[in-house]
């Protein structure tokens, strides 16, 4: 049966799950959570509100702006131009501002970033006023504080700054300073029988309900989904959670303030000229707009054994790290990871120190395709630090049974994995992360469309499907045209959360406010490989080159990846914020180049 997540069964997920920001930030204040008042401190001259011990009009003084002074700076003449300057605030504890100095103009807005709370001061500020995070790509407009680029799921807050008496104020409400972000208000009642239709809860349905809403959409949205509300699909790999609540990007109260219905169905045939979704339940929706994104299904290995033995894992949904941790129970299992890839690798590494983890990869090292060897051999070293084991340059000939009697349900357990040079890995559980295939079954014999020979959708520049009207696709199914350093227009898939979030975001847009401007925005890439690795750019047309800066055997490196005299791609480990400047230089055709980088050439230094 199809349920249908309405708006008040959204709001009880809620009750019993809190959105991931309330994580890293404090919960905004009630009044019963009323900081006492000798705390504050006072600049009666411009108070809004006037300053009173008395309960009720503390109360008043919480909830409306308020003036607030900075432990420092005491001026800001010393700030120069693209100056970030975090600043403590007098009278709430905790409480932190980040002050920006754009085109003369000094604003201040909350010191952390929405999505896992880095501190924006190291990140890249430019002369239009974008803030990039210098973790994974997070962009914000320091006038407005609105989310300019994913992944941040909530905008900042702005305050604005004066200087006097020897002092600088900033003002504006005391929870905005303690929340440290603003949910986006997607507040809205449809006015329109216009309906837009998405296909996938997942990073490019958020960009795009996000967008859609933000930027006034009046129409009515639905989401067919088969997982539920979109989650941090990125922790599943590092963290293993097994509780989708705890990695909501929104909880269920922000999707029904915003009157979008989540159908909990899968869809299974599209009907292009009647314009409607056909589903599993037999149901079928009709939309005027529709928007495919339905991500990556995980690649099974076609090798005896894979298919018929129990405790062989693939892992793309919540429902998988929740099998995966069952099979691991206790901890001290042996487990071999099949596939050295970003998946396979980040599983390994999360796994290793408590249990027996070997990791089998065709290649000489791991990611060694996509990265080069030398930088392939530092994820190596590190993941070996953490205890992995790696069977590299190897092949998989089939998977062992334990025993050879089956179990319960008919199935034996997989006892071990063995290699084709004869090697048998010993194995309680298998994980399999060898890839993905763009998730487009419903589209295969449908005669409107023809999909991609990876099974993927080609999409224009505005990420709208060819041949077709009103259709878009966004995310790990669509193949688009690459127009970053090197690309030249050439068609690109690329598998990035941030890639397919900015995408959604670009289509909302569009959809909301036909005919408005495109943004560009260079693809980012983030993974947890013992340490963080940042990466930009990409490598569609290839490499000729690599240049190596940095200490690798530290992992603490800046890898330079180049064709002709193009830098195309840089990945760093330990050296933020380089790879976000770069993005930044390359989104604005100023990246240095590999001559450049070969001298002196300073990213960190280069004019934006
Ligand atoms: C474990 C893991 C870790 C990752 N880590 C990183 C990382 O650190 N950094 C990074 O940049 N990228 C990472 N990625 C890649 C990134 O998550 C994806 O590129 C991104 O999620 C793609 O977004 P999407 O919207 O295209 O698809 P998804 O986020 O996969 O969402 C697709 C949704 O559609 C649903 N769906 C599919 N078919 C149907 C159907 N027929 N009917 C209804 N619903 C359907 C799916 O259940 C899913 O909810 C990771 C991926 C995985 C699996
Ligand atoms: S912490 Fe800022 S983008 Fe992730």
């Amino acid at each position: 049966m199809s349920s249908k997540l309405t708006p008040r069964s959204l709001i009880r997920f809620l009750q019993s799950n809190r959105s991931p920001l309330t994580h890293l930030y404090p919960r905004s204040p009630t009044s019963r959570h009323l900081v006492p008042s000798h705390r504050y401190s006072k600049a009666q001259s411009s108070l809004i509100v006037p300053y009173s011990s008395s309960r009720s009009f503390h109360q008043t003084s919480v909830i409306m702006a308020q003036e607030f002074k900075l432990k420092s700076p005491s001026t800001l003449s010393d700030l120069k131009e693209l100056d970030k300057v975090e600043a403590e605030v007098e009278g709430i504890e905790g409480g932190k501002v980040l002050l920006v100095k754009v085109n003369g103009k000094i604003s201040a807005v909350n010191a952390n970033c929405t999505h896992y709370g880095a501190p924006l001061k190291n990140g890249v500020l430019t002369p239009e006023g974008r803030l990039t995070c210098p973790w994974h790509g997070a962009c914000f407009n320091v006038h407005s504080g609105d989310v300019e680029d994913s992944p941040g799921p909530n905008a900042l807050n702005t305050f604005s700054v004066e200087e006097k008496n020897g002092a600088v104020y900033i003002k504006g409400k005391e929870a905005d300073v303690k929340k440290g972000s603003r949910q986006v208000n997607i507040k809205t009642k449809p006015t329109s029988d216009d309906k837009v239709v998405i296909v996938g809860a997942g990073s490019g349905t958020f960009g795009a309900l996000l967008k859609l809403r933000e930027r006034g959409y009046p129409g009515q949205i639905t989401v067919i989904t088969n997982e539920g509300l979109p989650i941090d699909r990125t922790k599943l790999s590092k963290a293993l959670i097994t509780d989708a609540s705890k990695i909501y990007l929104q909880p269920g109260e922000w999707y029904a303030d915003g009157s979008i219905t989540f159908e909990n169905d899968t869809a299974t045939a599209i009907d292009f000229s009647s314009k409607e979704v056909k589903t599993k339940t037999g149901k079928s929706y009709p939309y005027t707009k529709l928007i495919l994104a339905t991500g990556g299904t995980p690649r099974q290995l076609p090798l005896p054994g894979f298919k018929d033995l129990s405790n062989i894992f693939l892992l793309r949904q919540v429902s998988d790290t929740q099998k995966i941790m069952d099979a691991v129970g206790d901890k001290g299992k042996k487990i071999v990871v099949v596939g050295s890839s970003f998946i396979g690798m980040e599983v390994a590494n999360a796994l290793a120190k408590e249990n027996s983890v070997s990791i089998v990869g065709m290649e000489a090292a791991p990611l060694e395709r996509v990265m080069g060897k030398e930088v392939g051999q530092i994820f190596q070293k590190a993941l070996e630090k953490n205890g992995a084991k790696f069977y590299l340059n190897a092949s998989v000939d089939s998977a062992v049974p334990a025993s050879k009697v089956a179990n319960a349900v008919g199935l034996s357990s997989v006892g071990a994995v063995k290699l084709k040079d004869g090697t048998e890995l010993e194995a309680d559980l298998v994980i399999l992360g060898i890839g993905v295939a763009p998730a487009t079954e419903y589209l295969k014999d449908n005669s409107s469309i023809t999909l991609e020979k990876d099974g993927s959708i080609a999409v224009d520049e505005q990420f709208s499907v060819k041949g077709l009207s009103d259709v878009w696709a966004i995310g790990d199914i669509a193949t688009y045209p690459y127009h970053g350093p090197g690309g030249g227009g050439n068609p690109v898939r690329i598998e990035h959360w941030n890639v397919a979030q900015n995408q959604g975001r670009s289509v909302g847009q569009q959809i909301a406010q036909p005919g408005s401007k495109q943004k560009p925005f260079i693809p980012i890439f983030w993974s947890a490989l013992g340490t963080q690795l940042r990466y930009c750019g990409n490598t569609v047309g290839g490499y000729d080159d690599m240049i190596l800066k940095g200490e690798p055997e530290n992992s603490k490196f800046v890898a330079y990846y180049t064709k002709g005299d193009e830098v195309v791609a840089v990945a760093s480990m330990q050296q933020d914020p380089v790879v976000m400047k770069t993005a930044e230089l390359m989104r604005k055709g100023k990246m240095l180049s590999k001559q450049d980088i070969q001298g002196d050439g300073d990213v960190l230094q280069a004019n934006l």
